[in-house]
């Protein structure tokens, strides 16, 4: 049977990848941010997966104001680091898990959560940026990656509770899969920031350490957390956090062995938060 081993949670600013992709990393308003994931590097190495089952939003990059899925699963065979204006990042391109893909579709499609299937995408900063923060700049990702992807750019987008609740079905889906696959569930995006309008760089560090707290150590609590108070209090993107809410549901009951956490501002506009959380 497959098992979800462990759950990643980081923020995935667009200007880490280009401090990256651009030999950046170890001036001075970059280098401690960059320190902060040095464990976590190690940690990825010695703890490979499988498959990751990667949780991200995509921004404006393989959905537009056309279409608006608020859950889409991405099925293909591997996908292309997109060109967001500046061409695409210079990473490897994604490979992907189709099998387990279509399973766990097939799994959380009839446990009443309604999935986009997306059998052809780019994938943008949200999903590359964190990929290079836990495994660094390889010739190739060191293993297979599924693309989730959560609307919480375009309103209405999803509240904090169904993404929970989401996350346990998608546990219970891999759980089901009959090859003897560790895979773990990273939750991207976050923490506070807002990057338009009057309140544009808007940082909020007193919620974001108190978010991960909660995350820690009363997830279900958190859930019920109401979309409008990620706005007031983490701004405008800060929306992006109830992403970790699905690969902490997907977390095992028991509670999880706290590995790292990190917190830092600023990177670019947003605060960075990270946890390694492994289930015992
Ligand atoms: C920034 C943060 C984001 O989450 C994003 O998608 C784009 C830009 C920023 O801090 O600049
Ligand atoms: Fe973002």
């Amino acid at each position: 049977m497959a098992r979800i081993t462990a759950s990643v949670y980081t923020s995935h600013v667009p200007a880490i990848g280009a401090a990256l992709d651009l030999g950046k990393t170890q001036e001075p308003y970059w280098q401690p941010l960059f320190a902060g994931y040095e464990f976590s590097k190690r940690w990825m190495k010695e703890n490979r997966p499988d498959v990751v089952f990667l949780v991200y939003n995509d921004h404006a990059t393989a959905f537009s104001l056309d279409i608006i899925p608020t859950f889409a699963i991405g099925t293909a065979a591997s996908y292309e680091p997109a060109d967001e204006g500046w061409g695409p990042r210079p990473v490897p391109r994604v490979v992907g898990h189709p099998e387990l893909a279509a399973h766990i579709a097939q799994s959380v499609i009839q446990d009443d959560f309604d999935l986009t299937i997306v059998n052809r995408m780019d994938v943008d900063h949200g999903l590359t940026v964190p990929l290079s923060l836990m495994c660094g700049q390889p010739d190739a990702w060191p293993c297979p990656v599924i693309p989730f992807a959560v609307n919480v750019v375009q309103y209405p987008v999803p509240s904090g509770r169904r993404c929970f609740h989401l996350g346990r079905a998608i546990r219970k889906a891999i759980e089901s899969y009959d090859d003897d696959l560790k895979v773990q569930i990273w939750g991207t995006g976050g923490m506070s920031h807002q990057l338009q309008g009057p309140r544009a760089g808007l940082i909020n560090a007193e919620w974001d350490k108190r978010f991960l707290d909660r995350l820690i150590e009363d997830p279900a609590g958190l859930a019920d957390v109401p979309h409008i108070d990620y706005v007031r209090e983490a701004g405008s993107e800060g929306i992006e956090l109830v992403m970790w809410l699905i690969a902490r549901g997907a977390m095992s009951d028991r509670a999880p062995r706290l590995r790292h956490r990190f917190y830092h501002v600023p990177a670019s506009n947003t605060a960075v938060g990270h946890l390694i959380l492994e289930n015992t």
